[in-house]
């Protein structure tokens, strides 16, 4: 079960790319974001493939079948007749614990824990009459500007005035670091932590963070009609931080962001360390293209795999958290702190009102993921999922517990976004104008039978064949890689492609990119498979004729700490969750 828990293994399709400045920046940064708490408290939590072992060893066999669901999808979970109704619950307050910082496992120095309160109201959507309308942070007028500010000031005097105001900054900021770095264990489960990035719970969990705090700012300016503005950087308009956030007497500015980043930088969602601004606006819209649509075999691809209670956390992310949501926290995240606050750091990320900007378009990405045509199930009806949840204060100060189930459609919970261009819809890399020559490619290529395991110190040429001749709908199956956990990693595929040096992703032949963040596991080694959806790469590499193909395979980074197992290419599994 090669795949079960490979929580920290990230497969991108964001570029690669040679090692530059800013992929040695990458490299030390996310190690923060991403790992595993170390407690010395508790017991360890891993996220190694290879570790079956959970404190309650009766959940072995649910978390087997959930690794499945990794790949083909969970639909076997929730009618198995193994697995008991267990969704995620929402965490005990009063044994709220110490925050710890998710990559090394230091203890931090913080208080993230809320106040406390007796009754919890279960959550009803209250009617109204108005969507609120979250516009793009580029484009926002002078009026709208001076009562965004005034809200965010308001709640920022609440830090003074009433410290356990629990609509005050800190408090909000607090509500992230205490879901993200270790202070709530799931309900009967001691030693398991509650996480809500890296599974299933990522897109819903945000989304109701947002719409409290959302909800907040406008009680603390009496205008129920206010929306966040949303950082519209899937857009070359807004591929910059928003100039609403930079400017320094604003209570919107925070001086905790990389300063090399600030306007008029682009951000590149790829760490592809272009410097031609063109380029870098080419790469985003490619990768933003991949990510929603041409890598995304299966829901749960896009939403995140499989999360239940008394499961390990931090099953696996999916590709718009791996890839340009993750690229946004650290393109703002200041290296100069130590664990790259805010930004780049769960537990500090909420403290920069830039965050919930950020994460209004990670939440508007899911609301247009949506209403893509293609041939992926858009929902995910597990119970597990629907059911599971999660506390809140109100806009009233009321303690409420909300479901997945209630988020699952953002115009009834009383918001829209304005419309704006979707630049990437369409962005396809253009055809190749001439067939791929597969007979032209060079004859150090070996059957894959031959080469595998190899260890990727250098790259690699392989010809795998297809499981049906032309343009089958088919996956490209990584198996086994097996890697040093604390060496960052990455590396690239290519199919049917001459160019060993791809320095553009805007190419047809890109598959896709295999990406491992620096992280705490007990083994040293993780392993872990992973799948690329090919479908779509055919059609723009006429193979029409060939029941083989050439896959290069390009190290990037520590390539000789990587040794992959096998590697396939099989009919297109099971696209529903
Ligand atoms: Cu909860 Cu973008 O992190």
């Amino acid at each position: 079960m090669a795949f079960l828990q490979s929580s920290c293994i990230v497969l991108t399709t964001t570029p690669h790319h040679h090692t530059s400045p800013s992929s040695e920046s990458f490299s030390a940064n996310p190690s923060h974001f991403f790992t595993h708490p170390n407690r010395t408290h508790r017991l360890q939590v891993s996220c190694n493939s290879s570790e079956k072992q959970t404190p309650q060893g009766k959940l072995d066999r649910r978390n087997m079948l959930l690794g499945l669901g990794g790949l083909y999808g969970a639909s076997n979970l929730a009618s198995s007749p193994h697995g008991n109704a267990a969704p995620i619950k929402p965490p005990e307050l009063n044994k709220c614990g110490e925050a710890r910082d998710v990559a090394s496992g230091d203890l931090l120095d913080v208080n993230c824990c809320p106040p406390l309160t007796d009754t919890i109201i279960d959550y009803k959507l209250p009617n109204f009459t108005k969507l609120r309308v979250r516009p793009p942070a580029h484009k926002v007028n002078k009026e709208y500007l001076a009562k965004f500010e005034e809200a965010i000031r308001r709640m920022k005097a609440l830090d003074k005035s009433d410290p356990t105001d629990p609509r005050g900054f800190m408090q909000q900021a607090n509500i992230h670091c205490a879901y993200c770095n270790g202070a709530y264990d799931q309900v009967g489960y001691p030693n398991i932590d509650i996480q809500v990035h890296e599974s299933w719970l990522f897109f819903p969990f945000h989304r109701w963070y947002l719409y409290f705090y959302e909800r907040i700012l406008g009680e603390l300016i009496d205008d129920p009609t206010f929306a966040l503005p949303f950082w519209n950087w899937d857009n070359p308009k807004g591929m910059q931080m928003p100039k609403i956030f930079d400017t320094e007497s604003s209570p919107l500015y925070n001086k905790n962001r990389n300063q090399a980043n600030r306007p008029p930088t682009l951000i590149d969602l790829g760490f592809s360390g272009a410097s031609d601004d063109l380029q870098v606006v080419v790469n985003n819209l490619t990768i933003m293209y991949s990510e929603m649509i041409r890598s995304v075999n299966s829901t749960l691809d896009f939403m995140g795999q499989p999360y239940i209670a008394g499961q390990l956390p931090r099953p696996g992310m999916g590709s718009s958290e791996r890839g340009s949501h993750i690229a946004a926290h650290v393109f703002v995240g200041d290296p100069r702190n130590k664990y790259s606050e805010d930004m780049g750091n769960f537990y500090s990320a909420g403290r920069d009102t830039l965050f919930y900007s950020h994460h209004a378009n990670v939440d508007r990405m899911w609301s247009i993921w949506k209403t893509l045509k293609t041939d992926v199930p858009k929902e995910i009806n597990n119970p597990d999922y629907l059911n599971a949840s999660f506390l809140f204060y109100d806009e009233k100060k009321r303690l409420v517990r909300v479901k997945v189930a209630d988020s699952l459609d953002y115009k009834k919970m009383g918001y829209e976004y304005e419309k704006v261009d979707i630049p990437w819809l369409n962005y396809k890399p253009s055809k190749k104008a001439a067939k791929s020559k597969i007979r032209k490619i060079p004859s150090d290529a070996k059957k894959a039978e031959e080469l595998f395991p190899i260890t990727l110190n250098k790259t690699v040429r392989v010809l795998v064949n297809k499981s049906a001749k032309g343009q089958a709908d088919e996956v490209l199956v990584l198996e086994d890689i097996e890697t040093d956990t604390t060496k960052f990693i990455k590396f690239d595929v290519f199919v049917n492609d001459e160019d060993d040096e791809a320095n553009e992703l805007d190419r047809a032949e890109y598959a896709g990119t295999f990406a491992q963040v620096p992280h705490k596991t007990k083994a040293k080694k993780g392993k872990s498979t992973i799948s690329l959806k090919l479908t779509e790469l055919y059609e723009d590499i006429d193979i029409a004729d060939d029941d083989t193909v050439v896959l290069t395979i390009i190290p990037r980074s520590n390539g000789g700490d990587v040794t992959i197992g096998g590697i396939k290419i099989i009919p297109s599994p099971t696209k529903s969750a």
